[in-house]
């Protein structure tokens, strides 16, 4: 559902670098148990892996939550379950002009993107890999021999509708569109490249870790897990990387990879592991200096690094996520999280504590970090001639008048409503 537009633009060219670097493909590994740096040929990296149903023997509570996390689901293959989107008839077809549309449509091989023209068949595309946990939206993949492509149909969440892929021509059905190392990089803990051509990457099939997982945030982990299990006496960590124990900026560096903006890479995808210097392979520049540049999509990190909470406190991303849990919505854990630092005796409190009163504790963030609409992420609906945007909380922490009236209001007539209704209750 993005309009990952910049990833199409910029291809030619990344293609170019990872050429040049992949001769030079350096697999650094870094365990923070002071283990030196190795030198891992890319054959090898696959291995390096040991999955995150191995981590459920010893560490069952955080994978049994961490499964419900939309890192976990944000790459998934094809079943029923994983698809977001309709195969019932009348709510399955996308349709570009009058002869044209296309069609989701369960077959015995799997589920198909079908374009028609006319009422016949011209096009068909599997659906290979789903993209997206489906909070806001998913795109689905399409193996060509050894290649992916997008699907020109993605589910668009908010409206709980197939659209048209973002950044994708109006009112032209497109089958073919690559999809980078970039693009999988984000979304997944890794897919094994082995070649590249002008405009496309080829990969192993085999060689593929799905979701954001476990070993995306800790490094590769067969070694962890092979020694914990050999010497099971042994209660201290031994060759895995703990974000929370890194210095703040190597543990920002980890977010940033895919919560940081536009990057450009100067070293192949998938190089880069937890614990490294997120500038030993990109080129990166994580806020502009005019914030309403700073997309509310994908860089968190560059609206948060020019607000005070960063600047004059060191907020970092895990002040406020626990990140092995599913925690949307939940804003009044996040406010309570505000309040270990704004509270008497820390940081500065809101002025508005009295005007809000006790309800305050509940909800600092629609004031504080109201949901924006995303330049970057929108998507055209069937038959609209302007795109929709989706709308995400600003990482942008500071005071925002127009949305505070917003919330006054809200509270004054729940206070009214809540009176009328104790008259009605001594009546
Ligand atoms: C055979 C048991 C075992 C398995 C399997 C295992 N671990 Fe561990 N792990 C441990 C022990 C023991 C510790 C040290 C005590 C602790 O922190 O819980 C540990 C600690 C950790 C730590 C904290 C390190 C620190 O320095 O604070 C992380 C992170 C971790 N494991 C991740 C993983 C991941 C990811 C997997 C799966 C790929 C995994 N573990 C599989 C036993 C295991
Ligand atoms: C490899 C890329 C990658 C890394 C590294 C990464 N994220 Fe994410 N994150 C994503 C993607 C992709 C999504 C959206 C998943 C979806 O909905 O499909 C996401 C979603 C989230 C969300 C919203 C959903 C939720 O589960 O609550 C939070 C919060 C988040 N990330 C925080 C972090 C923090 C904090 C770090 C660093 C410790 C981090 N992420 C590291 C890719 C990444
Ligand atoms: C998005 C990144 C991310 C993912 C994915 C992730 N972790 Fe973590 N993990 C962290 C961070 C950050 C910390 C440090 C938290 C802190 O110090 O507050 C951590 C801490 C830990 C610890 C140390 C003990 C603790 O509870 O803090 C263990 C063990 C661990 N993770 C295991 C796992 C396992 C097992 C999985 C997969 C089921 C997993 N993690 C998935 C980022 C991640
Ligand atoms: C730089 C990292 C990055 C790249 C590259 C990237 N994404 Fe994302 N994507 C994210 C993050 C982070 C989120 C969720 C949070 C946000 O939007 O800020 C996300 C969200 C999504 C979602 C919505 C998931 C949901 O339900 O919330 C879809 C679908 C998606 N991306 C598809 C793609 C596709 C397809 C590509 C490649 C053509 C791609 N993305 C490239 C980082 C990336
Ligand atoms: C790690 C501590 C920490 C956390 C957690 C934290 N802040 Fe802050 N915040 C600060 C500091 C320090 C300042 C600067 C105070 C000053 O000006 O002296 C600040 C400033 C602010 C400001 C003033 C911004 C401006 O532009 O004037 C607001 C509003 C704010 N925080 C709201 C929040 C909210 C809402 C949360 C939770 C979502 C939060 N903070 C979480 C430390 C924190
Ligand atoms: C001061 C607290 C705070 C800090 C620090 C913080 N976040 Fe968030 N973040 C939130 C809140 C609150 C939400 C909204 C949660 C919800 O409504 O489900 C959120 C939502 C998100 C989302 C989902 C966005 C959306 O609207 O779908 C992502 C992704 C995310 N955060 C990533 C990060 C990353 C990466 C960092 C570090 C660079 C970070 N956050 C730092 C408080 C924080
Ligand atoms: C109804 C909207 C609203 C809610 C809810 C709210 N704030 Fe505020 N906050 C404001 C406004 C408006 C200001 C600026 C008031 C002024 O300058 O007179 C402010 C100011 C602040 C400041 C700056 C104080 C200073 O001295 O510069 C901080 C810090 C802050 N809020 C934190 C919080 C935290 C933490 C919460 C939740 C416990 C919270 N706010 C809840 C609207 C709100």
């Amino acid at each position: 559902m993005l309009y990952h537009r910049f990833f199409i633009t910029r291809h030619r060219t990344t293609i170019v670098i990872s050429l040049i670097a992949s001769s030079v493909f350096l697999l650094a590994t870094c365990i923070n148990n002071s283990e030196n740096k190795k030198q891992t040929s890319k054959a090898d990296s696959f291995r390096q892996f040991a999955g995150s149903e191995a981590c459920a023997n010893c560490h069952k509570d955080i994978f049994d939550k961490h499964i419900h996390t939309e890192h976990h689901l944000t790459s998934r293959p094809p079943l029923e379950k994983n698809i977001s989107g309709s195969f019932e008839n009348g709510k399955n077809v996308f349709v570009f002009d009058p002869v044209t549309n296309v069609t989701m449509e369960k077959r015995d091989s799997g589920f198909y993107q079908v374009a028609y023209q006319n009422g016949k068949e011209v096009r068909k595309g599997r659906f290979d890999i789903v993209i997206g946990s489906g909070r806001k939206g998913q795109s689905y993949l399409n193996w060509l021999n050894n290649r992916l492509v997008q699907l020109p149909i993605t589910y668009f969440t908010p409206a709980g509708q197939w659209s048209n892929s973002p950044g994708y021509y109006r009112n032209r059905v497109t089958f073919y569109r690559p999809i980078t190392s970039r693009c999988l990089e984000c979304h997944s803990t890794y897919f094994e490249k082995i070649s590249d051509t002008q405009r496309f990457e080829d990969f192993d099939r085999r060689k593929i870790i799905y979701g954001v997982d476990c070993e995306k945030c800790h490094g590769p982990a067969a070694a962890h897990v092979a020694f914990q299990t050999k010497n099971p006496t042994v209660k201290e960590a031994k060759y895995i990387v703990n974000p929370g124990k890194l210095p703040r900026q190597r543990l920002l560096d980890l977010c940033a990879l895919c919560h940081g903006g536009e990057l450009t890479k100067t070293k192949p995808s998938f190089s880069f592991q937890a614990g490294d210097t997120l500038s030993n392979y990109f080129t990166w520049n994580p806020a502009d200096p005019n914030i309403a540049n700073i997309d509310v999509h994908g860089n968190q990190l560059g609206l948060l690094s020019v607000s005070k909470c960063f600047t004059i406190g060191s907020v970092t991303c895990i002040n406020c996520h626990n990140v092995h849990e599913n925690e949307n919505n939940k804003v009044e854990i996040f406010s309570q999280r505000c309040i270990t630092c704004h509270s008497a005796g820390h940081e500065k409190t809101c002025k508005m504590t009295a005007a809000i009163g006790p309800v305050i504790t509940q909800n600092c963030i629609d004031c504080h970090m109201p949901k924006k609409s995303s330049h970057a992420v929108a998507v055209f609906l069937q038959g609209a001639d302007v795109p929709t945007p989706s709308l995400m909380r600003t990482h942008y922490i500071t005071i925002y008048p127009e949305d505070t009236k917003k919330v006054m209001d809200k509270l004054k007539n729940a206070s009214t409503l809540m009176k009328a209704k104790k008259k009605d209750h001594v009546k």
